[in-house]
C-alpha cells in the first residue's frame, strides 16, 4: 500500500517500477525521521490541529517506533517506499486513525529536508571528534620527534632539514582546518526547513519555530522553496569529507614510501600491515594504501552530488533522493579512515636516516646573508662551492673550511659548523619554520585549537 494510493490511482504500481522507486539507502534516518515526527506532532497539537487523544496515541506509537528502531527490531516490508513511508505505516498498525493525522501539514518533501539536516548536523559534530583525535595523534608523534631530523621535500627532491614533527604537524594542521570545516557548516545547517511542505508552504496555521526548536534548530527557514529544493548543504559536506579525504590521501601516500625499503623512516607492527599471498617477506602497509584509494570514491560522491542538483528546476525532484547513497557513502568513508589512520599513526614507529649531505645549501648561504651579501650572490658562491665538490667527486659534509673559503671569501671557517643537519635545525628561528622549539609552539598551539 503506497501513500498515494486509493485516490486517483485505480492501479498499484508495476513490481518493476516499485523496485525502481523504492529506496533502502535512508533506512539508517529511521530514528531521526521518527523525531522529526514528534516535533511536528506536538506543534499540531500546540496550534490545535490534533485533539489531545490523538496526539497521546501518536506520541505512544512514534515512541514504540523509536524503541524499535533503537534496538534494530524496528520491521521494514517491501512495500515501504522509504522511510517516511515505512514510519507512517507502522504507526497507523499501530494506532489506526490519529496516526493518519501525522501528515498534517507537511510532505515528504519538507520531511527528507529536514531528516537530512538533522543526520549532518550530527555527523559534522562525529566528524569533526574523528578529525580532533586524528590531529591530536599526528601532534602526539610530532612532539615525540620534536628533534628527529629528516628532510622536507620539494619536487620529491630533499630540500632542507626538518624536524619529522614539523612534517607531520602539516598533516595535523590540515586536519584542523578539516574539522573547522564540518563546524562551520554546522552553523549553516542550523535551519530548520520542516513548515514548508511540498515546497509552497500550507493554508494551515502552522508554527514553524516550534518544531525548530524542539530539534534543537536556531531558526527557520525564511523560503519554501529553497528549503525543500535545495540540496547545496548536502553537497558542500560531501567536499568537507572528500577534501578532508584527500588531505589524508597525501598523508597515506608518504606513509607508503616512508615505510619503503628506499626510504626506510617509519615501521608499523604487524597488527596494522597485511602480508602478501605469494612473498613471504612482505609487509604491506595496506591501510594506508587503502585511504589512498578510497579517497577517490568520495570525490565521486562529491561529484554526484554536484551533478545531481545541476539545471534541475526547482524544487524538489525525484532525482534528490539519489543524494542519499553518496552523502552517506563520503561520511562513511572518511569516518573509517580517520579511525584506521589515526590508530595506524598511534602505532607507527619513525627512525628515519639522516638527510642527503646537500639539505644545508641554503643555511650556508644564509651565513653570508647575514653577513651583508646579496642573497643572490651568497646562492651563486654556494653554487661553485656545490659544483666543485661534485667534479671532486665529494658532497656537502664533506667540505672544509678551504672549500669555503675557496668559492667566497667572506665565508668564515666556523660556518662549517652550518653544514650539521641539526644545527641548522638549531639556527633557524622563522615562525612557524621548521625548528624544535616550533614543534613545541605548534603543539600547544594545535592543542588549543582543539579544545584539548
Ligand atoms: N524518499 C524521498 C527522497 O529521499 C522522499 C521525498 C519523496 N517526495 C516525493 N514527492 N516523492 O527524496
Amino acid at each position: 500500500m503506497t501513500l498515494w494510493s486509493g485516490g486517483r490511482f485505480d492501479e498499484t504500481p508495476a513490481d518493476i517500477a516499485w523496485r525502481y522507486t523504492v529506496d533502502h539507502s535512508d533506512r539508517r534516518l529511521l530514528a531521526i525521521d521518527v523525531a522529526g515526527s514528534l516535533a511536528h506532532a506536538a506543534m499540531l497539537h500546540e496550534r490545535g490541529l490534533l485533539s489531545d487523544e490523538d496526539h497521546d496515541a501518536i506520541v505512544a506509537g512514534l515512541q514504540q517506533i523509536l524503541a524499535a528502531a533503537r534496538d534494530g527490531s524496528f520491521e521494514w516490508l517491501d512495500t515501504d517506499e522509504d522511510v517516511h513511508s515505512a514510519v507512517e505505516r507502522r504507526l497507523v498498525e499501530l494506532v489506526g486513525e490519529p496516526g493518519r493525522r501525522l501528515h498534517t501539514g507537511r510532505s515528504r518533501n519538507d520531511q527528507i529536508a529536514l531528516d537530512l539536516r538533522l543526520y549532518l548536523r550530527e555527523a559534522c559534530d562525529l566528524q569533526a571528534g574523528r578529525l580532533a583525535a586524528f590531529a591530536s595523534d599526528l601532534a602526539a608523534q610530532a612532539e615525540t620527534h620534536a628533534a628527529t631530523i629528516v628532510p622536507f621535500y620539494t619536487h620529491l627532491q630533499q630540500a632542507q632539514a626538518v624536524p619529522l614533527g614539523h612534517h607531520l604537524l602539516a598533516h595535523a594542521w590540515a586536519a584542523v582546518r578539516s574539522r573547522s570545516r564540518f563546524l562551520d557548516l554546522r552553523s549553516r545547517l542550523d535551519v530548520s526547513p520542516l513548515g514548508a511542505g511540498a515546497g509552497g508552504g500550507t493554508s494551515l496555521q502552522l508554527d514553524p519555530a516550534s518544531p525548530a526548536r524542539d530539534l534543537g534548530f536556531s531558526g527557520v527557514f525564511p523560503n519554501s522553496i529553497d528549503a525543500v529544493g535545495a540540496r547545496d548543504l548536502v553537497a558542500e559536506f560531501a567536499w568537507c569529507c572528500a577534501q578532508a579525504m584527500v588531505d589524508v590521501s597525501r598523508l597515506a601516500e608518504e606513509l607508503v614510501l616512508w615505510a619503503s625499503s628506499e626510504f626506510g623512516w617509519v615501521t608499523f607492527p604487524d597488527a596494522f600491515t597485511t602480508g602478501s599471498s605469494a612473498m613471504p617477506q612482505k609487509k604491506n602497509p595496506d591501510l594506508a594504501e587503502l585511504a589512498r584509494g578510497r579517497s577517490a570514491g568520495v570525490i565521486g560522491d562529491l561529484v554526484a552530488l554536484l551533478a545531481l542538483q545541476k539545471g534541475l528546476p526547482l524544487a524538489y525532484n525525484r532525482d534528490l533522493q539519489e543524494d542519499k547513497r553518496h552523502v552517506f557513502g563520503a561520511d562513511d568513508v572518511l569516518a573509517g579512515t580517520l579511525e584506521a589512520l589515526t590508530a595506524m599513526i598511534a602505532a607507527a614507529e619513525f627512525a628515519p636516516p639522516p638527510p642527503d649531505a646537500w639539505v644545508t645549501a641554503l643555511d650556508l648561504a644564509e651565513a653570508l646573508v647575514e653577513r651583508g651579501v646579496p642573497f643572490r650572490d651568497a646562492h651563486h658562491a654556494v653554487g661553485r662551492l656545490v659544483a666543485g665538490l661534485i667534479a671532486g667527486g665529494r658532497t656537502l659534509v664533506d667540505a672544509t673550511a678551504a672549500d669555503l673559503v675557496g668559492a667566497d671569501e667572506r665565508f668564515t671557517p666556523g660556518d662549517v659548523s652550518r653544514i650539521d643537519p641539526a644545527s641548522s635545525v638549531a639556527a633557524r628561528r622563522s615562525p612557524g619554520g621548521g625548528s624544535v622549539e616550533s614543534v613545541h609552539r605548534q603543539v600547544a598551539a594545535l592543542r588549543d585549537a582543539l579544545g584539548s
